[in-house]
C-alpha cells in the first residue's frame, strides 16, 4: 500500500475547519464572477478559454487559482482586471458591475513590470501621481508601502540594480500603493528560484496579514497554492472551468514545516489528482526510441 493511500480525504473537515470556512462565508463579498465567457476568434476557428465561471471571493480571503498550462488562467485574471472583455456573463466588485480596468484592482504579473527609468519611490508613487494626487503625503504613503516589503534602503535605487524577488517585492507595493480592494496576481512568483519563491510566499503572507487586501493569486505550483490559499479554485481546461473549489484544511500561521502533515499532504494529492489524472501521467503517450544496450537498465 502506498503512503497516498492512507491519506485522510481532505473533505473531511473536522469542527475548527468547518467553522473557519463557515466563518470565511459570511464575510462581504469583494469580487463576485457570474456565468463568466471568453471565447477567442482566430483565422483557424474559435477557442473557448472559458465557460460558464462562477464564484464569489470574501473580503481578506486568500483565494488561488490553479490548472494546466492553457486552460485559461491568465486569461482569467485578465478579464478581472478589465485588460480583456468577456464574451458573456459579467464581474461584480463590492457588488457593482465593473466594465474595464480601474484602480479598485491592484496587478502583479509573472514578468518584471516596473518603470526602468523611474526609481523605487517613483515607481510606487506613479498609480497616486496618475489619480491626481500630489504632495509630501504621497511620498509619505509610497515610503510605508516601501517599508511593508522591507526595502527602505532601496528608496532611491532603479530597478536594474534590484534582484528579481526585490523587483517583485516593489511591483506589490506599487500595487498596493493605489489602495486596490483586490489583488490580482498572475504567477508573480514564476520567474524567480525555489529559495526567494519561498521567502517571498512568507513576505506576502504577513503583508496579506497586516492590511485589509483580498487576493487571487494564480499559480501552477501545488505547493505555492497549498500553502498561501484559504480556497483554491481549480479550473479544468478545454475548455476553462472550474472542478473544484478546495477548502484548505492546513491550519494559519502557516509554515514550511507543514508541507508533511497528513492535511497539507491530503489537499495537494486532491489538487494533483484533479490536474493531472491518472490516464495522463506517464509521460505523456509519447513513444521514445530505446537507445541503450540490452541489459544496460536503470531503475
Ligand atoms: N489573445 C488570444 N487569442 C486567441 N487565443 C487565445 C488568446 N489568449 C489566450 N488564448 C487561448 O486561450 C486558452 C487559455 O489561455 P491562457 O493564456 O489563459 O492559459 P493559462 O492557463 O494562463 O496557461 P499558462 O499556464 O500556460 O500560462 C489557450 O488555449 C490559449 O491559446
Ligand atoms: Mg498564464
Amino acid at each position: 500500500m502506498t503512503a497516498v493511500a492512507t491519506l485522510p480525504d481532505y473533505r473531511e473537515q473536522s469542527p475548527a475547519v468547518a467553522e473557519r470556512f463557515r466563518k470565511l462565508k459570511q464575510r462581504p463579498v469583494v469580487l463576485s464572477v457570474r456565468g463568466l465567457g471568453k471565447t477567442f476568434g482566430s483565422t483557424e476557428g474559435t477557442v473557448t478559454a472559458l465557460q460558464g465561471l462562477d464564484f464569489d471571493v470574501y473580503r481578506r480571503e486568500f483565494m488561488c487559482v490553479i490548472g494546466q498550462s492553457g486552460c485559461g488562467k491568465s486569461t482569467l485574471i485578465r478579464i478581472l482586471s478589465g485588460l480583456e472583455q468577456p464574451t458573456s456573463g459579467e464581474l461584480l466588485l463590492d457588488g457593482k458591475v465593473v466594465h474595464g480596468p480601474g484602480p479598485d484592482r491592484g496587478m502583479v504579473f509573472q514578468s518584471y513590470t516596473l518603470f526602468p527609468w523611474l526609481t523605487v519611490k517613483q515607481n510606487v508613487m506613479f498609480g497616486p501621481k496618475m489619480a491626481g494626487r500630489t504632495g509630501t503625503a504621497v511620498e509619505q504613503e509610497a515610503r510605508q508601502w516601501i517599508e511593508m516589503v522591507g526595502l527602505s534602503d532601496f528608496e532611491n535605487s532603479y530597478p536594474f540594480q534590484l534582484s528579481g524577488g526585490m523587483k517583485q517585492r516593489v511591483a506589490i507595493a506599487r500595487a498596493l500603493a493605489n489602495q486596490p480592494r483586490i489583488l490580482l496576481m498572475d504567477e508573480p512568483f514564476g520567474a524567480l528560484d525555489a529559495q526567494t519563491r519561498a521567502q517571498m510566499q512568507e513576505y506576502l503572507l504577513q503583508i496579506w496579514k497586516n492590511i485589509d487586501i483580498t487576493i487571487l493569486f494564480i499559480t501552477h505550483d501545488l505547493d505555492e497554492a497549498v500553502f498561501l490559499a484559504d480556497r483554491i479554485l481549480v479550473l479544468k481546461a478545454k475548455p476553462g472551468r472550474i472542478d473544484e473549489i478546495i477548502e484548505v484544511p492546513v491550519p494559519r500561521p502557516r509554515s514550511l514545516d507543514q508541507a508533511i502533515d497528513p492535511e497539507y499532504l491530503a489537499t495537494k494529492h486532491r489538487i494533483n489528482e484533479l490536474i493531472h489524472p491518472r490516464e495522463q501521467r506517464g509521460g505523456g503517450g509519447v513513444e521514445i526510441p530505446r537507445m541503450t544496450m540490452a541489459g544496460d537498465e536503470v531503475e
